[in-house]
This record gives structure tokens, C-alpha cells and sequence, in this order.
């Protein structure tokens, strides 16, 4: 069988096993050359460990310098007679199969992270083969739905402003073309509701459930991901359903970090750049601004992927050369500094002032978001024939 891509709006409805496996070398090569993580987390659960941050998170925490051994919570589908499956969970697959040459445990739970069946087998497994405790907790989940865990009802979130609509362009990437739209606001609910999904709620109850069962190490860390982001894009990020949602989490950071206090640990929240990602390109009306990022970011020599951002968050801040992670004035990790530095933000602001669906691939940098987005489910990396028949029923018997 050759596998062609099928996207669908901003959505990918397959992927491609080898390239998803070549993308995982790919970034396993980046990290063994650059500075190593020295003092490094041992023994670590990441949940969301399967795309974006967090397995970049899983890589860098093996491959680049701490060798790691990892436990991966995910939410990704196996092949079966309708289709080949999710890059996730061939990038599973391949992260484990790479660890394991290294001999570095790499244990994949895939199912439900809010479930308790997931938490109670993740902390079995600790208890009975991981060796007992955890250095390191990595919250990088990104959904759109969470249930809630006293009524089963399910909350679900709302990309929304909140006050005035903004109005502006998206990217459709499978049609190649840029649209207008505008963002709708939010009522009280669905503020409340996109809180509930992308707060930090299910991060407390994790490090909760984690610490009663006595499975946290002395000085064990935990750390969540989230963005502020650019003036430009605050009607549509920080100051919409997303923004609020992140501040509940940069409150849970503290509440979670005096609680941790009692066994010298810490908890932060780490504000990442703004990347292509499955989750990103979801955000109505955010591309222009990632297309003049990209194009800004590449020419100043200053761009980073998933992988480049958390090798420099582990090694420079996180395990870094200070005696204390070093934070901002809001106990914020700010790994989104060369993005809001001012000289970038002014070529970004000048370039997104001039992008229009007529011009969007020529003067911002689209064939870098969708290139990144092919990528990402494993399609168009170089040294991957793509000619190459796969055979499904091996691929069928590969287990996460
Ligand atoms: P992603 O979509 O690449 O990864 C999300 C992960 O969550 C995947 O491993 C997925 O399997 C897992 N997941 C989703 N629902 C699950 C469930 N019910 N049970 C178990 N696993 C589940 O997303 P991305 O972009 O890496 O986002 C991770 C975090 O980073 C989010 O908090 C996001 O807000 C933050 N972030 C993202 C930025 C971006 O530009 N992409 C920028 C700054 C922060």
C-alpha cells in the first residue's frame, strides 16, 4: 500500500509510519549535538506524550543529556480496517523502539488521561516496574473535551474572545487558501467550560492522585506548557477562552507549588513559543501571526520547533546553571522570549499589516506552517520514499 496524505480543512485523516519514524530520529539526532542537560530529571511521566511539546518534551529528557527513562500517557488511534491510524501513535511506537536501544525505559499508556482506569494503571506500573517514584511530571495534554470526573458530563471547550468578535484570516491547508472569519465571543459557560478543559484543574488532580499513592520523589518537579503570546494576537489568545483557561493554570502552578513544599518539590508553568502543531492550528484567525513569525523568526536565525524549544527550556532553565529555575515577575518560565523580543515584534506586526489571501504564501512563510504540518503526521520529510509500499498487516502488529 503507498499512503498519500488526506487532509481535510486543518486536519490530517492519516499518516505516514516511516516518515513519522524518521521525524522521531530526526529529533533524537538534534538533541544528541546540542549542549546536553546536565543533572537531569531520571525518572519521568508525561502526559500528552505522543506530538508537539510533550514528546519533544520525552526526547530531549532520553536523548539530550538526562537519559530518561519516561512514561507516555496519550490519547491515539492503532490501524485498523478503516485506516492506518494516528501519527501519535506510530510516533509511540518509534520513540519507544529508539529508547529501548538505548536502554532506556519508555513505557506508552494509551488511553484516556482523565480516566481513572489510565491513572491507576499508570501508578501500578510505577509502583511495580518503574521503580517507585517519579522526578518529573510534564503536563502537555491539548483537548477539546474533558469529562467531568464527578458527573461524567463532559465539558467542552470554546475557541472564543471574550467581550468584541475579531474579526480575521485562517489558513485552510487543504485547500491552500487563506479565509476570512470571525472569532465569536464567548458566554459565561463556555469561558467556564474551556477553563475546565485547559485549566489546571486535571493537572492538580494528577499531582493529587500522584502524591497519595506516594509515587513523587523528594524534589520532584511538574511543569505545564502554555502561551501569553504577541499584542497583536491577545484578542484572539490571551484575552479569549484560551488566555483565561492558561491563567487558571499559572494559578494552579502556585497552588501546586506550595503543596509540593512538603517534599522540596517545585511546580511551574513553562510559556512556549507558538508552533504548528495539531493543536495549534485549530486557533481561528492565528495564522497570519505564526506565517510572520515563521518568516520573521527563520531570517533573524532565531526559529525553533517543538524539539530546538524544549532541549533550550531543559538545559537553560528548567536543569539549568542557576540554583533556582529562573522565572518572571508571575513565577513564569519564559521560553517565549525570543519570540516577544521587540525586534521581532516589529517585522511581525509590519508583515501581518500587509498579509492578505492573496499574498499569505509569498510574503508570510506558508510553505514552512505547512510543511511543519505534513511533517508532523509524517509526510514530506526528506530520505523518506514515499514510493515504498507499506504493509498494513505489519504494521498492525507493532504495539505502542
Ligand atoms: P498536541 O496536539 O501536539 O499534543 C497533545 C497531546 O495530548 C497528544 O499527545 C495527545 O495524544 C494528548 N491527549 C489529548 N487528549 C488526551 C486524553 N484525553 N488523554 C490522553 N492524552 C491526550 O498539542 P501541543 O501543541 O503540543 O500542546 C501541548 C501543550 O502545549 C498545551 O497545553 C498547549 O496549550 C501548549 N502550548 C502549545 C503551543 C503551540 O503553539 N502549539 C504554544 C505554547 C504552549
Amino acid at each position: 500500500m503507498i499512503i498519500k496524505p488526506i487532509v481535510k480543512g486543518v486536519v490530517a485523516r492519516n499518516a505516514h509510519p516511516t516518515g513519522c519514524k524518521q521525524a522521531i530520529i530526526n529529533q533524537i539526532n538534534y538533541v544528541k549535538t546540542e549542549e546536553p542537560i546536565v543533572n537531569g530529571a531520571k525518572k519521568v511521566l508525561i502526559l500528552g506524550a505522543s506530538s508537539g511539546f510533550g514528546l519533544a518534551s520525552r526526547i530531549s529528557l532520553a536523548f539530550g543529556g538526562a537519559s530518561a527513562d519516561t512514561i507516555g500517557v496519550s490519547f491515539e488511534r492503532g490501524p485498523n480496517d478503516k485506516g492506518i491510524g494516528t501519527a501519535g501513535w506510530y510516533n509511540n511506537i518509534f520513540f519507544r523502539e529508539e529508547a529501548e536501544k538505548q536502554g532506556l525505559i519508555a513505557k506508552n499508556f494509551v488511553g484516556d488521561a482523565f480516566s481513572s482506569k489510565t491513572r491507576g494503571q499508570v501508578i501500578n506500573y510505577i509502583k511495580s516496574e518503574f521503580g517507585g517514584k517519579l522526578d518529573l511530571v510534564i503536563y502537555s495534554l491539548a483537548t477539546g473535551v474533558r469529562p467531568n470526573p464527578v458527573t461524567g458530563e463532559l465539558w467542552r471547550s470554546s475557541i472564543k474572545t471574550i467581550g468584541e468578535p475579531f474579526t480575521g484570516q485562517t489558513i485552510n491547508i487543504e485547500t491552500d487558501t487563506m479565509e476570512q472569519m470571525t472569532v465569536a465571543t464567548a458566554t459565561e459557560e463556555e469561558i467556564d467550560s474551556t477553563e475546565k478543559v485547559m485549566g489546571g484543574d486535571d493537572w492538580t488532580s494528577w499531582i493529587e492522585i500522584l502524591s497519595e499513592a506516594g509515587v513523587l520523589n523528594t524534589g520532584c518537579k511538574t511543569l505545564a506548557y502554555s502561551y501569553i503570546g504577541a499584542k497583536s494576537t491577545y484578542p484572539i489568545y490571551h484575552q479569549g477562552t484560551l488566555g483565561r483557561a492558561k491563567m487558571h493554570l499559572h494559578k494552579t502552578a502556585d497552588t501546586l507549588n506550595c503543596k509540593l513544599a512538603k517534599i522540596s518539590g517545585t511546580a511551574h508553568v513553562a510559556v512556549c513559543k507558538a508552533l504548528v502543531t495539531k493543536a495549534s492550528v485549530y486557533i481561528p484567525a492565528f495564522s497570519p501571526y505564526i506565517l510572520a513569525l515563521y518568516k520573521v523568526m527563520k531570517r533573524k536565525g532565531l526559529h525553533e520547533g517543538c524539539i530546538e524549544q524544549m532541549q533550550r527550556l531543559f538545559t537553560q532553565r528548567v536543569f539549568g546553571p542557576d540554583t533556582a529555575i529562573p522565572v518572571d515577575n508571575q513565577r513564569l518560565i519564559r521560553i517565549d522570549d525570543w519570540e516577544l523580543d521587540d525586534s521581532v515584534q516589529n517585522e511581525v506586526d509590519e508583515l501581518i499589516a500587509k498579509i492578505s489571501p492573496d499574498n499569505f504564501s509569498l510574503i508570510g512563510d506558508y510553505q514552512g506552517y505547512k510543511t511543519d504540518f505534513m511533517q508532523l503526521n509524517g509526510f514530506e520529510l526528506p530520505g523518506v520514499d514515499y514510493q515504498a509500499g507499506i504493509d498494513l498487516d505489519s504494521l498492525c502488529q507493532l504495539q505502542p
